[in-house]
């Protein structure tokens, strides 16, 4: 634990690249966390009569402009939904590509997390994955745990209602031995047994590529989170993008149930509480 953030920033490529748009984002109302169903690769790629893999790859840019921009605007926790339980039924061609792509990506950007002090996370059922892709993700959540800055939070072979299946689950094995009562249930103890314990609740979910679904993305968690959609594909996602998707979070009244006036004037769900 405690391990230091580096102290020499470089420039912030998010206020350099783009002054306007940064300069209009109010920092006290920044989303704390932000959900991304990062969609549309394949149509992206398609488009230009390219094989699906290359969207991937030009998506994995997308991920790293992304993961950049949260950290320089002041985003707490990023959740990339990268692989859900329903894209096993993908071409194994694919699969194996996704999941090559993945391993490059810790590989490559681990001394990245080092270098800015972000903590790696994955959310789902982990186990599905291969044992060399495990053993990666293991070391870059391990090496990086004591970190404080970015949480960034890949889900994979996550599904929501899986999600919530496990979670029941470990509250019944408890129940059966004995160490837990049917009226200790709550809100809260079924959020501590989600993959997302101890993180806050998505602010914001961003879904790309003109869909207007969710998904099976954060269904427990995503009761207030906000939904900005976008027809621009996942890989035409960058920094700038992002940037708007915030401005558009900042100009909504998030009520949490509460009239307007009970509101304080922030944003964030424990505050407003
Ligand atoms: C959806 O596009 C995208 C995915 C299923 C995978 C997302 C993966 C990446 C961006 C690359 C790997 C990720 C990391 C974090 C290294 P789609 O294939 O469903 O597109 P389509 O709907 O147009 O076919």
């Amino acid at each position: 634990m405690g391990k230091d953030i580096p102290v020499a920033e470089e420039m912030n490529q998010s206020q350099a690249r783009y002054p306007e748009l940064f300069g209009r984002i109010d920092p006290a109302a920044v989303p704390r966390h932000v959900g991304i169903i990062m969609d549309g690769n394949g149509r992206w790629a398609s488009r230009r009569a390219f094989p699906r893999i290359r969207g991937h790859r030009e998506g994995v840019h997308s991920v790293d402009e992304v993961v950049a921009c949260a950290r320089e605007v002041g985003v707490r926790v990023l959740t990339l939904y990268a692989f859900s339980v329903e894209n096993w039924r993908r071409p194994k061609m694919e699969i194996q590509a996704l999941m090559s792509l993945l391993r490059e990506y810790i590989v490559k950007k681990l001394p990245v997390m080092h270098q800015h002090g972000i903590r790696f996370k994955t959310i789902g059922r982990t186990e599905d994955l291969s044992p060399n892709t495990r053993k990666l993700l293991r070391r870059a959540e391990q090496e990086t745990a004591g970190y404080g800055g970015l949480v960034l939070n890949l889900a994979l072979s996550y599904g929501g209602r899986t999600e919530i299946v496990d979670a029941v689950r470990s509250l019944v094995r408890d129940a059966a031995d004995g160490k837990l009562h049917p009226d200790h249930v709550d809100e809260a103890l079924l959020s501590a047994r989600m993959y997302t314990a101890g993180l806050p609740d998505p602010d914001l979910i961003i879904r790309t590529s003109g869909e207007h679904r969710t998904s099976n993305f954060l269904l427990w968690q995503a009761a207030y989170t906000e939904l900005y959609f976008t027809p621009t594909f996942w890989p035409d996602f960058k920094r700038r993008e992002f940037l708007e998707a915030i401005l558009d979070f900042q100009g909504r009244e998030r009520r949490f149930g509460l009239i307007g006036e009970q509101l304080k004037p922030t944003k964030r769900v424990d505050d407003a509480l």
